[in-house]
């Protein structure tokens, strides 16, 4: 059996849209899969996701690229902190857009952030954040986070001075606080297929591309061009970059951090 019958199997079947990302990612996945389930081949290995109920949800796992956490990238975020003195400063009411959002770490450090700052007008500001996943928004949505063999809670949120105002702790456990969450909606979002869900004066959309197929590169950046105001900023991931075509509409602010900005209204 071939490879892309297997992909097509775990499209129809389990339901993981394998055609929007790139093949050496998707094999990595499945072949370290392959090799804790000691099957040899692919057709083994569809095999073993029709027989094993628990193995489609197992393969579901590897395959969510939710890596993520608080603060991801400390100096992006302290470059990003001026923006938004500005912003609240500027207008009324100012819109950010966390996508894709996974476990909601990200779109709760920019609303940390805006909290944490004396010169940001928190209260002008709302975050929008979404993603694809389902499971990830509803983690997001509780913004329950465990500190585990692999991911350290406390040490992500060193950044910030005075932690103990944004989450409450109890051994292991850190809950975001109703103030933090206060600032932020979820929702679910396809950055392929969607059209962008408002208007943005800044658009947060790091560590996607990494994974996936060049083709949609263009139809993503469509939509971070659509949503975004003019004069708006744009926030990509640090080994990420714009799109050939969208060079001219995102001028680089800071290109060590990734941040840009689309040209201002005349
Ligand atoms: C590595 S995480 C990035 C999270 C966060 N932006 C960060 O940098 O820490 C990638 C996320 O992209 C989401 N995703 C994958 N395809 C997507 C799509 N077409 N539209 C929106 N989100 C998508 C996945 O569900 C996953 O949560």
């Amino acid at each position: 059996m071939s490879f892309q019958r297997l992909l097509d199997y775990v499209e129809r079947e389990i339901g993981f849209a394998t055609s929007y990302y790139n093949d050496a990612y998707l094999d990595r996945r499945i072949s370290a899969r392959m090799r804790r389930t000691d099957c040899d081949d692919y057709a083994e290995y569809r095999e073993r996701l029709r027989a094993d109920p628990d193995e489609p949800a197992l393969l579901l796992d590897s395959l969510n690229v939710n890596v993520t956490g608080f603060f991801r990238n400390p100096e992006t975020w302290s470059a990003v902190v001026p923006i938004l003195r500005a912003l609240t400063e500027e207008r009324q009411r100012a819109t950010l857009w966390s996508v894709p959002c996974a476990d909601g770490r990200e779109p709760y450090t920019l609303s940390m952030l805006a909290l944490d700052d004396a010169d940001v007008a928190a209260s002008r500001l709302s975050i929008l954040a979404s993603d694809i996943d389902p499971n990830a928004l509803a983690s997001a949505r509780d913004g329950v986070y465990h500190t585990t063999r692999t991911t350290d809670i406390a040490a992500e949120l060193d950044p910030l001075s005075t932690a103990g105002e944004y989450v409450t702790r109890e051994g292991d456990e850190f809950r975001v606080t109703d103030r933090v969450q206060s600032l932020v909606e979820f929702s679910q979002h396809d950055l392929i297929q969607d059209r962008p869900p408002g208007e943005f004066d800044m658009v947060v959309c790091r560590n996607l591309f990494i994974y996936i197929d060049a083709q949609y590169k263009r139809p993503i950046f469509e939509t971070l061009d659509e949503a975004l105001r003019p004069g708006g900023y744009l926030v990509i991931g640090r080994t990420e970059t714009v799109h050939r075509d969208f060079k001219e509409t995102f001028e680089s602010v800071d290109s060590e951090r990734r941040i840009y900005r689309k040209a201002p209204a005349e």
